[in-house]
């Protein structure tokens, strides 16, 4: 399973990431907007930016967005998104060093990024370094409970038909969290987040969110 296999399974699913249904990602925008982060004038850095739909948010309350992705079919999608927003879109894999300089960050955003990442260490290792004291990271990802029912991001390529499940990699909660505070890192939050009611009360999670801050 190599990052090429990943970056190309997007570049196929950019033409209709946005149109697909997808009540995850639905509900991954609101979780983020309703998240309550310090946006106002900050320096934002969101890591696999996919089509722009959080990044437009985003740059919509910040000073400034760096927003990194390796798929050049998501990428081309956001900057078409993003327009005249503050955003430098930058076309990077995460697991590399981040075009950031330490302690210049206010905010790290990602969204339903993480199942694709084999080795969690570097990222929250970059976030610790990139984030100024007391600033923090948002991580937002598809619930492990999901993945141990078999889900990982998948969607029906729309030149073939073919179904495509993208590479992923399952990480339990502890790993999420031992692994930011390895780094650096504070933990702030931990939520678990439901689409419905049959959801809840069948236990059944979506999304993780964790709200990270850089020791002061
Ligand atoms: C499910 S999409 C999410 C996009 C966006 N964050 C959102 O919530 O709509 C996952 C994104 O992560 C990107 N991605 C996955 N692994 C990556 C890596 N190693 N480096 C850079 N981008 C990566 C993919 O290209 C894709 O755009």
């Amino acid at each position: 399973m190599t990052g090429d296999e990943t970056a190309s399974a997007y570049d196929r699913w950019a033409a209709v990431y946005e149109t697909d249904r997808n009540r995850t990602r639905d509900l991954d925008g609101a979780v983020l907007r309703g998240a309550g982060l310090p946006l106002a004038g900050a320096v934002v850095v969101e890591i696999g930016c996919g089509t722009g739909r959080n990044t437009e948010f985003l740059a919509a309350h910040a000073a400034r967005v760096l927003a990194l992705d390796f798929s050049e079919g998501m990428l081309a999608k956001a900057q078409a998104r993003c327009a005249g927003r503050p955003v430098r879109f930058v076309a990077q894999d995460i697991r590399t060093r981040w075009p950031a300089e330490d302690a210049s960050i206010d905010v790290a955003v990602t969204d339903l990024v993480l199942e694709h990442i084999e080795d969690l260490a570097p990222i929250f290792a970059e976030a610790a370094r990139v984030l100024r004291p007391g600033g923090v990271f948002h991580v937002s990802e598809l619930h492990p409970a999901m993945q141990r029912d078999g889900k990982q991001a998948n969607f029906t390529d729309p030149a073939t038909g073919a179904e495509v499940r993208v590479p992923a990699f399952r990480h339990t909660i502890p790993e999420f969290v031992n692994t930011a505070i390895a780094a650096g890192l504070v933990l702030r939050r931990l939520d678990e987040w439901f689409i419905d009611e049959v959801d809840r009360t069948a236990g059944r999670p979506r999304l993780l969110t964790l709200l990270l801050e850089r020791h002061r």
